[in-house]
């Protein structure tokens, strides 16, 4: 059983490891790993591949399954970029993407989303560490109002999510100007 965390953490959601080739990578973590193409009733979770999501600046990236542990294979995007980085996403309920989302707020800490991504239903919310360490809060599905959440912007730069930790207030402050 896991054990209860106040914030309603459940988890590791999903792992991401950065590629340059999903498709020769698939090849690789299949082979050598097991891994599967995740797959539910929406379909296979292969991004960024389509006419469509090329034309969406969507980055590659395949979800595949170890040993029941989802994995990221996060490629790049149509311009060869990687603009999602390297990230670990922690898996929360349905009812507790909102709860996390002010948690966040409530100490400061700069997030993008809640977004939602074309061919799932997946809820992200996006923020840093203190040391730019890339985390997700990921509820995988069973979100039950989709239509409120909006997909996220595949196109120009992210949102500066990065941030001053004070230890002894715990919150965040905004990152002193000039200061990297
Ligand atoms: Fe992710």
């Amino acid at each position: 059983m896991p054990k209860y965390n106040p914030y309603g953490i459940q988890g590791l959601c999903h792992f991401s490891i950065p590629v340059k080739d999903t498709q020769k990578a698939l090849t690789f973590y299949s082979e050598i790993l097991g891994a599967d193409v995740y797959e539910d009733e929406i379909g296979r979770y292969e991004f960024g591949f389509s006419e469509q999501d090329k034309a969406l600046g969507r980055q590659e990236h395949i979800f595949v399954e170890i040993a029941g542990q989802r994995v990221e294979l996060l490629g790049l995007d149509p311009n060869g970029e990687a603009p999602l980085g390297t990230h670990h996403a922690f898996a929360v309920g349905p009812n507790d993407v909102h709860v996390v989302e002010g948690h966040l707020e409530e100490h400061g800490i700069p997030y993008e989303g809640p977004v939602t991504h074309k061919g799932t239903a997946a809820v992200s919310i996006y923020f840093c560490d203190p040391d730019g360490n890339a985390l997700e809060f990921c509820c995988w599905d069973g979100y039950q109002r989709m239509d409120e959440i909006p997909l996220m912007n595949t196109r120009g730069p992210r949102p500066d999510k990065s941030f001053d930790w004070d230890p002894e207030r715990r919150r965040a402050q905004p990152r002193a100007a000039g200061k990297a």
